[in-house]
Formats: C-alpha cells, sequence, structure tokens
C-alpha cells in the first residue's frame, strides 16, 4: 500500500491543521509504539523539513533515544539534563530561540540552532519526549507549541 503525505506550503498553521490528519490516518488503528513514533517522526520531518525530529523515552529512570529522523544523536539523557530532561521534569513544553542561549542545552548537532521538545504525557507521568531540532534560530513559537501538544495529546492515546 503506498503512503504518501499530501504536503501543502504556507503558512504553518494550515501546514499542520492538513498533516495531522494525514498522521491520524497513516496510523489508523496501529498500536505499536516504535511504528507510531516513527510515522511521527518522518511525517514531521518530511513536511516541514527540520534538521532532527524524533522520540526520548522514558526507560530505567533515564530517557533513551528511540525513532527519530536526522542525523545520529544522544542516546541516553538524564532528568532535570538539557532541554528534553528539564522538559521531562518540570512536564511543560519548552521553546528555545537559540540553544546556545539554554543553559546546560545537550549539543548532539552543531548545526541545531533552537529546538522545541514537547512531553508526553500519559495518566499524568511523562513516559518520553517528542524533541524537534531546526538549524535556524527561533523557528518555533506557539504555533509549534500549540499544534504539537495537539499531536502529543493524540499519540500518547495510541502508542
Ligand atoms: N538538545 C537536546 C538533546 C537531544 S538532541 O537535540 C537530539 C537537549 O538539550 O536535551
Amino acid at each position: 500500500m503506498a503512503e504518501n503525505l499530501e504536503l501543502i506550503r504556507g503558512e504553518k498553521r494550515a501546514m499542520y491543521h492538513s498533516l495531522i490528519p494525514q498522521i491520524k490516518a497513516l496510523v489508523g488503528s496501529e498500536t505499536d509504539t516504535i511504528a507510531n513514533l516513527s510515522s511521527v517522526s518522518a511525517a514531521l520531518k518530511e513536511a516541514f523539513g527540520f534538521l532532527w525530529v524524533g522520540f526520548y523515552l522514558v526507560k530505567s529512570k533515564e530517557l533513551v533515544l528511540g525513532p527519530f529522523q536526522g542525523p545520529v544523536a544522544c542516546t541516553r539523557i538524564q532528568l532535570g539534563k538539557g532541554v528534553c530532561g528539564t522538559s521531562w521534569s518540570t512536564k511543560q513544553t519548552l521553546l528555545v530561540e537559540n540553544v546556545d542561549e539554554f543553559p546546560g542545552h545537550i549539543a548532539c548537532s552543531s548545526f541545531s540552532k533552537s529546538e522545541i521538545v514537547v512531553p508526553l504525557i500519559k495518566n499524568s507521568a511523562v513516559i518520553g519526549v517528542l524533541d524537534i531540532d531546526s538549524s535556524d534560530l527561533a523557528t518555533f513559537d506557539a504555533i509549534d507549541e500549540h499544534e504539537l501538544n495537539e499531536l502529543c495529546t493524540w499519540l500518547v492515546t495510541v502508542i
């Protein structure tokens, strides 16, 4: 079965509103965690061309690298460390306009300039994070935060 995304260009909110229903259709009734996180990573990377899109999952009190698209990355992140570990400890979405100005930022790629991290919260517990890196400064704003939070709220119901 061919799985092609119909991608539109233009205003960011419209791009999310076009893409997210397609992601939900792509996932369909699948419940496998690796399959679904892989599909979401690939779809966001393909639609927006971000430097890196992927997931870290909480395992044995660490974040461990999960499905991703982009350059190789750090495999383990501790609670409270870096942007990902801080999102985990605070249960907050973090928008970082300039990664060099985030204390303790973990530089997996020297090409990363800005970042957004969204916690995956299931039954009040953080089970992982969605991490997106951009090679441009200040790529992410309240629109990304809103749309990616909606996406992750749905995602935790299918993993
Ligand atoms: N920059 C992240 C580490 C993960 S990579 O960006 C893929 C952080 O500070 O937690």
